[in-house]
């Protein structure tokens, strides 16, 4: 009991002085505003998805695995990416943060911008692989972004809010173009609407049943497509990266049946439902050697005094 205290202490206390920190060159502040503020944005001239310019859409970065391009991310601050849980893992072993690195700043793929490597990588506590459920990761990166015109944070909803359905919302990434095909050289942004969720989860279990195998849509999900037309979408690739609500990022790319099916929408991780822990994450998790030397070195007594014990 004394000792899950003394260590209960030790990490406040150590986040406290890290929040004073944050007041110099870091800045560890995430951006969140209501939806409710926003009006939709009309312009779908991006319908079936077309190039775009990483200027369009500052805060989207590549995920890079040894050099290789893997999948999407938002910048939340200088040291945090916003990225899907499942981009993390490989037949269900979690790969740690040494092979990634992040690309910011960049149309194209495996040029220019600023890469960084990632020093840590916070999984959310209730992902689970086989639905897919909670499919949210925190990237902390080893090195500070510089923001520009073209490396700029994203804004998030503030925690529970929801849009209402068919509203128009934008993904952007470098996935594939086509299903099975090659991952797209250019950023490219395409144009959807949100699907009802019961409507969306209904067309899942029909897949699901149809295949024999399991895809559940839960309330920690957002469904957004072209609804019996299909020809837009998110595809492989493109996981991790963002979901735009006028310029607020209410998703993260997760999964789907294919890609640009007129039954079945695509599934994003709904950013509103995990707002407050990105904001505890981020807090916790600032990425300063310092805060680290600052937990050992407080724990420090404690483990001698157990060591003579
Ligand atoms: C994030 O947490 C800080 C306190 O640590 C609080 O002041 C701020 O309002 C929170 N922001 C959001 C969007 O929840
Ligand atoms: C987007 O939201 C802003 C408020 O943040 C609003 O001023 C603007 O008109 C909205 N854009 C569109 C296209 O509705
Ligand atoms: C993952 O598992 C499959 C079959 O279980 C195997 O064929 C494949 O080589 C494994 N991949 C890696 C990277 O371990
Ligand atoms: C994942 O979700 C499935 C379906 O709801 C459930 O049966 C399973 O126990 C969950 N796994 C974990 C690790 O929570
Ligand atoms: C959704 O919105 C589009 C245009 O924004 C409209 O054409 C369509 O009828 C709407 N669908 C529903 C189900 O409301
Ligand atoms: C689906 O699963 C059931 C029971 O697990 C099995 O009997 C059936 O043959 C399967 N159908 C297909 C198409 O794989």
């Amino acid at each position: 009991m004394l000792c899950v205290t003394l260590i209960l202490i030790a990490i406040a206390s150590c986040g406290a002085s890290e929040i004073r920190n944050a007041v110099g060159a870091e800045d560890f502040h995430i951006k969140a505003v209501s939806i409710e503020s926003l009006k939709p944005n009309d312009d779908s001239r991006i319908v079936g998805g077309s190039p775009t310019s990483i200027q369009n859409f500052p805060y989207t970065v590549q995920i890079l695995n040894n050099e290789r391009f893997s999948c999407g991310g938002s910048i939340l601050t200088t040291r945090h990416v916003l990225s899907a849980a499942h981009c993390y893992f490989r037949n269900g072993t979690f790969l740690g943060p040494e092979p990634f690195s992040i690309r910011a700043g960049a149309t194209y793929l495996n040029e220019a911008g600023s890469v960084h490597s990632v020093s840590t990588i916070v999984i959310h506590h209730g992902y689970n692989r086989t639905i897919t459920d909670n499919d949210v990761a925190l990237l902390v990166l080893a090195t500070v972004l510089r923001f520009t015109a073209t490396i700029q944070r994203a804004t998030i909803p503030f925690q529970g809010e929801t849009l209402t359905d068919n509203s128009t919302v934008v993904a952007v990434g470098w996935g594939r173009t086509i299903s099975g095909g090659e991952v797209s050289n250019v950023l490219n942004a395409v144009s959807v609407r949100t699907v009802n969720r019961g409507v969306c989860r209904q067309r899942y279990i029909e897949y699901a049943s149809r295949l024999n195998s399991s895809a559940t849509v839960t309330d920690n999900m957002i469904c957004a497509g072209l609804l019996d037309i299909g020809g837009a979408d998110t595809c492989q690739g493109d996981s991790g990266g963002p979901l735009i609500y006028n310029g607020t990022v209410v998703g993260i790319t997760s999964w789907g049946a294919g890609c640009a099916q007129p039954l079945y929408p695509g599934v994003y991780a709904k950013v509103s439902r995990y707002t407050t822990w990105i904001n505890d994450t981020v807090t916790t998790y600032n990425g300063s050697p310092r805060s680290q030397a600052g937990i050992i070195a407080v724990l420090m007594p404690f483990i001698f005094v157990l060591f003579r014990v």
